[in-house]
């Protein structure tokens, strides 16, 4: 089975063709146009694997996309490549429209030539897997509610409304053209090879640099967060077993606040890494403005794949946090020349609503 992943060199497209190439019955091409988040670094493991390629293209370019859909052969594509970042959505939303909305179109307009062209079983056999966010559906009240598949969207942010829009594209390809689509929506992800400007991987980095630690507001939000390579096993079995036109929640069923979540950071490095001094790096939690437009609590109904695709998560929190912890702890090669060259950890997304 020939897989097309697009964002292949991303933090969650890395893991998918890391978890994808250990099978010998898959070959896999990894699509990515190497933005600020894409680093080829992450393949390094695969990087030699005789069912693993590289192509270095866009995914606005439609005859690119349409010719290596055509030379590889392809039997699955897997769309995940995106700008991912809340924060950058705020400061400069043009990207993500781009992207996520223009890119997304362009993929799907490649996607259905070749899909046309197809001999019927192939046909029948092919599958367009769209990869999304819980974001889509917004805000939750901190006393209770979850994200189902049928809930409405209702999107915050530049980012998670240029997903939802991409999201309507696929299901209206789906509706009008019949190309056989499967999405899944899925809650935060954390893990090895994190771009250091998302809460885990930023906190960690900055407390091993005796930086503060940003926490927006009074720490009290809720995100719901799944291991990694938990999350690529599930888009496994999304794409080749979902059914076309249905989409799937996936989440880790581990709702935490982010004041907790920095607080657990800071005592594994305790432990871990103590600081000169004997002093806890909970000293260097630093309340910060809040995001505009931070939603409160996203929590996912993950129900639906359980029952339907038989996937569970393997990682509790703690224990995928304590190896995320190890994980950046073992691989400055990776994280420490982007600190050093792309992003130092400085503050992103502050602008204020009404500001110009
Ligand atoms: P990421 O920012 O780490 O990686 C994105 C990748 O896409 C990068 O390799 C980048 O170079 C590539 N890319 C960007 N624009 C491109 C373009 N025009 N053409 C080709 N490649 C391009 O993102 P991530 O966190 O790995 O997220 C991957 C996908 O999963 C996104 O669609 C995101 O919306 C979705 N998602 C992310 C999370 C999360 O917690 N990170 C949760 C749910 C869903
Ligand atoms: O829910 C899925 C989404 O999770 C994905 O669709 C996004 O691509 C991914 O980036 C992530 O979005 P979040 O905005 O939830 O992730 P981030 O790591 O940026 O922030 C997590 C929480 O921590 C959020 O409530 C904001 C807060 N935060 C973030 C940063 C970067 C801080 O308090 N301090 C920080 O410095």
């Amino acid at each position: 089975m020939n897989f097309l992943v697009t964002g292949g060199a991303g933090f969650i497209g890395s893991a998918v063709c890391r978890h994808l190439c250990a099978n010998p019955a898959y070959r896999v091409t990894n699509l990515d146009k190497l933005t600020y988040a894409g680093n080829l670094a992450s393949l390094r493991p695969i990087e030699n694997a005789h069912n693993y390629r590289f192509a270095h293209a866009d995914i606005c370019d439609e005859r690119a996309v349409l010719d290596i859909l055509r030379r590889d052969d392809i039997d699955i594509v897997m769309n995940l490549a995106a700008e991912s970042h809340v924060d950058r959505s705020i400061d400069g939303p043009g990207a993500f429209i781009e992207t996520n909305i223009v890119g997304t179109y362009k993929v799907l307009n490649a996607t259905l030539e070749y899909w046309r062209g197809l001999p019927d079983e192939k046909k029948n056999r092919f599958r367009f897997h769209h990869v999304s966010t819980d974001e889509v559906f917004g805000d939750l009240p901190f006393d209770g509610g979850l994200f189902v598949e049928e809930t409405p969207y209702a999107p915050s942010s530049p980012y998670s409304a240029s997903k939802a829009a991409s999201d309507h594209l696929v299901r209206a390809w789906h509706e009008t053209y019949g190309l056989p689509v499967v999405l899944s929506n899925c809650s935060n992800n954390y893990g090895p090879y994190h771009f250091p400007e998302k809460l885990i991987p930023l906190v960690i980095l900055n407390a091993l640099d005796e930086k503060p630690l940003p926490v927006y507001g009074a720490g009290a939000n809720v995100r719901d967060w799944l291991f990694v390579e938990d999350h690529a096993r599930a888009l496994e079995l999304v794409a080749t077993k979902g059914t076309p036109g249905e989409s799937y929640n996936v989440g880790g069923n581990s709702e935490r606040t982010n004041l907790s979540v920095v607080e657990t950071i800071c005592d594994l490095l305790d432990i871990r890494r103590p600081r000169s001094g004997g002093k806890s790096y909970r000293d260097l939690i630093s309340f910060v403005t809040d995001r505009p437009g931070h939603d409160r609590r996203y929590a996912i109904d993950a129900s639906k794949i359980n029952r339907d695709l038989g996937w569970a998560p393997s990682e509790n929190f703690d224990s995928g946090l304590a190896r995320t912890v190890d994980w950046f702890l073992d691989n400055k090669w990776w994280w420490g020349p982007i600190r050093e060259q792309h992003y130092a950890g400085e503050r992103l997304g502050e602008a204020r609503k009404g500001a110009a």
